[in-house]
């Protein structure tokens, strides 16, 4: 089975962490401080703050760029429900704006019609899913105009950048994730970066214990730390970030190249500004003799105009199996339809293209270490589907 992720350890960094066991130093030490200084100077960043998980580093963002509880903060229903649930767990509601239909990002016209609305509105938290960047010219301006606080979710997108400049280096922090089948990993981990002090020392406060100086604890804290055995393997992974984002590039154009004619199928694109890192290879199913979707007043008119999209998706996931071909549906239900967030009301919020990009979307692999052969196969596999299911 080819599969959908591999994280790729060499030999280098079981001796970079090996040396690390034998040190003695298997916690919080100098291979975390050259990790943060080396990923925050990576990505444009003046101050890094390694964290034990993506979510901790978001967490830990909410908590301390200024929000409050109650606080409004615009961000996408379509990604990894730890977006979201950093604002829930901070009490800050989140309020939903619908994505661009190619970036499946935060879409700026839907950020600007809920900000005249409601100016009220404290903060923006976009999300570069799939490793492209959102359109961070565009929601800059928004939070300029409108005095918002920002904070980037770069957990899929190391390496990404808008406009020449990295995703992650625009807002007041911007958090990255380095599960193990991210771009790069320590196993389980993460990374706080920013450019402000105030919100670095406070960062750095937050994930231990709140502490100050020996004993001094200042503020609520958590053990949020992350460990020099995570680091040295950290340290590793990034040296060689760029030229795997390069061969994921190459793997994304090659499987482009080949699926693009399909007249089923919709490849995914890189806006020009942007340099994507194909943390996912995303692929939509078009929705053959499917005239009315746009029309679709609401969520379950759209549910039923999208249910035998997914009966094909259903079919497709069961046919690349057969052929040995692993893919992932990223994500099968927006985050306001989830059921927590549901029961608390967040349902109201129409986003149709989330909805229905849920309904479409399936990711195939697309990770370095695909031989040319695992290539062919893929695009052997997903050709042969046959189209009669779509109908
Ligand atoms: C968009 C997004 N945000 C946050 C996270 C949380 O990161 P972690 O799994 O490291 O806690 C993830 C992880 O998959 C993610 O994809």
């Amino acid at each position: 089975m080819i599969p959908i992720a591999n994280p790729d350890i060499t030999e280098k960094d079981k001796q970079a962490v090996l040396k690390v066991l034998e040190s003695g130093m298997l916690a919080s030490g100098p291979e975390v401080k050259k990790f943060e200084e080396e990923f925050a100077a990576f990505v444009g960043a003046d101050y890094g703050i390694a964290t034990s998980s993506g979510t901790t580093a978001l967490d830990t963002a909410v908590q301390i760029c200024g929000l409050k509880a109650g606080d409004r903060v615009i961000t996408t229903p379509f990604t990894f429900i730890a977006s979201c649930n950093s604002l829930l767990f901070n009490s800050v509601k989140p309020v939903f704006a619908d994505i661009d239909y190619t970036t499946f990002n935060l879409d700026p016209v839907k950020v600007r019609e809920i900000l005249e609305k409601d100016p009220e509105i404290k903060g923006m938290l976009p999300v570069h899913l799939f490793g492209q960047s959102a359109n961070m010219t565009e929601l800059m301006e928004l939070a300029e105009e409108y005095n918002l606080i920002v904070i980037e979710d770069a957990a899929q997108a190391h390496g990404a950048s808008h406009c020449g400049r990295r995703a992650g280096s625009f807002g007041q922090a911007g958090i990255f994730s380095f599960y193990p089948t991210k771009n790069m990993t320590t196993g389980e981990g993460g990374m706080l970066v920013t450019s402000d002090a105030n919100t670095a020392r406070r960062a750095r406060k937050t994930i231990n214990h709140g502490r100050a100086g020996d004993y001094q604890h200042e503020v609520l804290g958590y053990n949020f730390r992350s460990t020099d055995l995570a680091a040295a393997l950290g340290r590793q992974q990034l040296s060689r970030l760029e030229d795997d984002n390069e061969k994921r590039r190459e793997n994304a154009r090659y499987l482009t190249d080949k699926l693009k004619e399909l007249d089923w199928l919709e490849v995914p694109e890189e806006r020009p500004e942007n340099y994507h890192v194909y943390h996912q290879y995303t692929v939509r199913l078009r929705p053959l003799n499917l005239e009315n979707h746009e029309k679709a007043q609401d969520y379950n008119e759209l549910k039923n105009c999208f249910a035998k999209v997914e009966r094909c998706r259903d079919q497709l996931v069961e046919h690349l199996k057969e052929w040995g071909v692993g893919c992932g549906i990223y994500y099968p239900l927006p985050a306001h339809k989830q059921p927590l967030y549901r029961k608390r009301g967040y349902d109201r919020y129409s986003c149709p293209r989330a909805e229905t990009a849920a309904s479409q979307v399936l990711s195939l692999p697309v990770h370095p270490a695909l031989s040319q052969s695992d290539l062919e196969k893929i695009v052997k596999a997903v050709s042969c589907f046959s189209k009669k299911f779509l109908r």
